[in-house]
């Protein structure tokens, strides 16, 4: 693996899980790896756990890090090739991938979707220009389509709390009043399809995911019939794919409630708009994993970082 880009960079997943449960032990373990190296953190769009979660993975394996807030404090990047750029773009994405990589051994990036443009937004064009260009091994820490680091700290969670070795995993769609990526709930569902669970998706009409990443997936409008007889509920708002990016419902009887959770755990991305996508009840009961997800959020980079350094 030279990029991590998506859950499709995993090989083996259930070994990806047992590694970095075993890293969260002893998380000082690999300390000598990262011993002279040094990991950019280039952020497009705000962040609290993607940010410090990978500070704090990268100096449990003894690296420096630098971070930059690119979208408030770098220079607009320019993408196409051949461009006259006497417009508002000041860089040119080739000149700072190559510069960026002078600086550091691996780069890690978050750069989320615009939302006006599904074309635009697939083409990935920041993190799959940095692939382009750069010398120096790329992280997604969330793109327009995909966050693998996300779904990956998410896999560790489910390993920790499975009290079965089969268990039922419900992803319910909830209202949110504002148009939010798909890139959680896309790489959560292609982290579920590489293990064996018994997997629902909820939503209602309008808002199927993009169809090439939900293909074999059991898709259930009726969310009270997927909740039926759930271990874990996955709730997350995303805007609609087929009309892109646009909040086509708010309707408040989405929202995860205490009655509608059952026995279940409940899962939680963060942030979270209380009283919106999930009432109080839930989020601070004991059966929110929320807290633990974002824990494993420092593990699952870890495990990414550890594995790039081993191959420098
Ligand atoms: N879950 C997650 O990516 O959180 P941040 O947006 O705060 O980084």
């Amino acid at each position: 693996m030279k990029h991590f880009l998506s859950i499709n960079d995993i090989d083996a997943l259930p070994d990806w899980v047992e590694e970095a449960k075993k890293m969260k032990e002893q998380p000082f373990q690999f300390k000598h790896l990262g011993k002279n190296k040094t990991l950019c953190l280039l952020i497009f769009n705000n962040s609290l756990r993607t940010r410090l979660s990978t500070q704090k993975a990268a100096q449990h394996l003894g690296m420096e890090v630098m971070v930059m807030n690119f979208g408030q404090e770098g220079w607009a990047l320019e993408f196409a090739d051949g461009t006259v750029m006497d417009q508002g773009n000041s860089e040119h994405i080739k000149e700072a991938a190559q510069v960026v990589s002078q600086y550091c051994d691996i780069v890690a990036i978050r750069a989320f979707a615009q939302l006006k443009n599904k074309m635009e937004d697939e083409a990935e064009k920041v993190i799959q220009g940095f692939v382009k260009y750069a010398s120096v091994p790329v992280v997604n820490m969330e793109s327009s389509t995909a966050h693998p680091l996300q779904a990956l700290a998410d896999a560790i969670t489910l390993s920790e709390f499975a009290s079965k070795p089969k268990p039922k995993v419900v992803l319910s769609w909830a209202p949110h009043p504002k148009a939010l990526p798909h890139a959680v709930a896309n790489s959560f569902l292609q982290m579920m399809q590489k293990q064996e669970m018994d997997f629902v998706i909820t939503h209602p009409e309008g808002y199927d995911l993009n169809p090439e990443i939900t293909l074999g997936c059991t898709i259930e409008n009726d969310q009270n019939k997927a909740l039926q007889n759930a271990d874990f509920v996955y709730v997350k708002n995303w805007s609609s794919y087929s009309e892109y990016g646009k909040v086509l419902n708010q309707d408040s009887n989405w929202m995860m409630t205490q009655a509608k959770l059952g026995k279940a755990k409940f899962m939680h991305c963060l942030p979270v708009r209380r009283n919106v996508v999930v009432e109080d009840a839930v989020l601070d009961g004991p059966q929110s994993l929320a807290i633990a997800q974002a824990n494993n959020r420092t593990y699952s980079a870890q495990l990414v970082l550890k594995k790039i350094l081993e191959q420098l």
